[in-house]
């Protein structure tokens, strides 16, 4: 695993966006594989600001996002696909029609997670971004999620039904479950980038990156991906 330790968010977020605009601007049909959460949110605003200036193109880009809460509909604020339309799509030029994500509010369950592992295998992601749960989550694979897992719908668990509260009202909106991309299907990117700051990262950073190959830290799976780069701020990185 290559480890890019930097001083800051700041300079986090540029050191993953001159990845990203690296493989954009290589292949204009690439597949990116995108994450939800805090963490990218600087990265993203990076993209946008290279996309206006540059300006790198996204119009044939296709993306496929990890995770989506159950329940909630695409319009809905608290959504990923809102956050993904709010945060990138809508600032730069992808074609929404190629901006991939579980449908939250499918009528089966079973069919949706069959659609989304049907199109991953058909669009291979070129690089697949991911942030870190500070259980050692990645995407919403739990703890003691098999590493063999395809997309499923999870119950989340208490400590990440707690983090994620901060960006709902009060804790009982959170939903309890979500759709996510399974540990094989993000295994099988050629790339993999993950970003973790802030020292509430940083036991599962240490568990990333020198705790034994478990799947009680899902995480720990990306010790056996050819081609994965951490990036981690100062906070994040205390503990290597
Ligand atoms: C988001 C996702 C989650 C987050 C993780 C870290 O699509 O799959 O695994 O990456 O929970 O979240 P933040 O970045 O908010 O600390």
């Amino acid at each position: 695993m290559k480890i890019i330790k930097t001083k800051d968010y700041e300079e986090l977020s540029a050191e993953a966006a001159k990845i990203l605009i690296d493989i954009v601007r290589s292949n204009p049909y690439a597949v990116l594989g995108l994450a939800t959460g805090t963490t990218p949110l600087g990265l993203y605003k990076k993209l946008i600001a290279d996309h206006t200036k540059n300006p790198t193109s996204y119009k044939h880009i296709r993306a496929v996002n990890l995770d989506e809460y159950k329940g909630l509909p695409k319009e809905h604020k608290q959504s990923y696909a809102y956050f993904m339309r709010k945060n990138l799509f809508e600032h730069i030029d992808i074609d929404l029609e190629n901006a991939h994500i579980e449908n939250g509010v499918a009528a089966d369950e079973q069919a949706e997670c069959e659609r989304y592992d049907k199109l991953l295998k058909s669009m291979r992601q070129d690089i697949q971004l991911l942030g870190l749960g500070s259980n050692g989550h990645i995407a919403f694979n739990e703890p003691n999620t098999s590493f063999e897992s395809t997309t499923h719908v999870v119950n989340l668990t208490e400590s990440t039904i707690k983090d994620n509260a901060r960006l709902f009202n009060n804790i009982e909106e959170v939903p309890k479950q979500a759709y996510t991309m399974g540990l094989n299907s993000i295994m099988q990117a050629k790339k993999i980038l993950i970003l973790a700051s802030g020292v509430n990262k940083a036991e599962a950073v240490y568990k990333l990156v020198n705790g034994d190959v478990t799947e009680a830290v899902p995480a720990s799976i990306l010790q056996n991906h050819p081609d994965c780069t951490l990036i981690i701020d100062k906070e994040a990185a205390k503990l290597l």
